[in-house]
């Protein structure tokens, strides 16, 4: 039985959303196929994502220095406990399926506020003599991103910073499988945004099988 964080950055649902539409393809028929595995839904727009602020840097300076948990401010323990707790969900899973809208060439911020989140070295990597290395070694990972002009090829392929961020961090913590599946230039041709649209979830129900 595996344990699967469906991670999504989208304010809407799939009704009003290319990726969340596909991912909600994706994630019905993957729990038809894969019934005895845990989905965990993280709603980046409804969980409590605390940016790294000044509370978040205090509260780590006091714990590297020595001092107990115990010790922080009420707004220290709050974030720092809550950023803990994401990270500790993020590591005790097997598999990420990570849900985005194309924005500005890249994610909504609170994919990067998650991020921040779960980069916590000694968890999800570690330093060596070596340099850095991933700890999350047998994880595999997905990315559903849905994007209104084409970047899979082409001119606009070196301007996309959204999946290929997720891919750079997905290296650094060593997950070793990560894909994407990506629903794209339904803006840049309207007439054949639908048939877009209905491609993309044909082929996250396929990988739904396979995944
Ligand atoms: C704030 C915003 C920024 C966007 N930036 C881009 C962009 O940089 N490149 C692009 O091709 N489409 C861009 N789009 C279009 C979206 O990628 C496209 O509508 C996509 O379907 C959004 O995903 P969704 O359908 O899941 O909401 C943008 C849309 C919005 C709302």
């Amino acid at each position: 039985m595996a344990k699967v964080l469906y991670i999504t950055a989208h304010p809407h649902d799939d009704t009003q959303s290319y990726s969340m539409a596909v991912a909600k393809a994706f994630i019905d028929t993957y729990k038809e196929v894969h019934p005895n595995d845990e989905i965990i839904n993280v709603d980046l727009y409804k969980e409590n994502i605390p940016q790294l602020d000044v509370d978040i840097f205090s509260g780590w300076g006091k714990l590297r220095s020595g001092q107990s948990f115990e010790a922080l401010s009420a707004e220290e323990k709050t974030k720092v406990g809550r950023l803990s707790e994401l990270s500790e969900q993020f590591i005790s899973a097997d598999k990420y399926v990570f849900v985005t809208p194309l924005w500005n060439f890249s994610f909504p911020p609170v994919m990067k506020a998650y991020i921040d989140a779960v980069a916590v070295a000694g968890k999800t990597f570690k330093y060596t003599e070596q340099g850095p290395v991933g700890l999350l070694t047998d994880k595999k990972a997905l990315h559903i991103q849905a994007r209104g002009g084409i970047y899979s090829e082409g001119p606009a392929a070196q301007m996309e910073m959204g999946h290929r961020f997720l891919n750079i961090i997905m290296q650094f913590f060593g997950v070793p499988s990560f894909e994407g599946l990506f629903v794209e230039g339904h803006n840049a041709m309207p007439d054949k945004a639908e048939e877009i649209k209905q491609n993309a979830i044909a082929r996250a129900k396929d990988l739904a099988h396979t995944f």
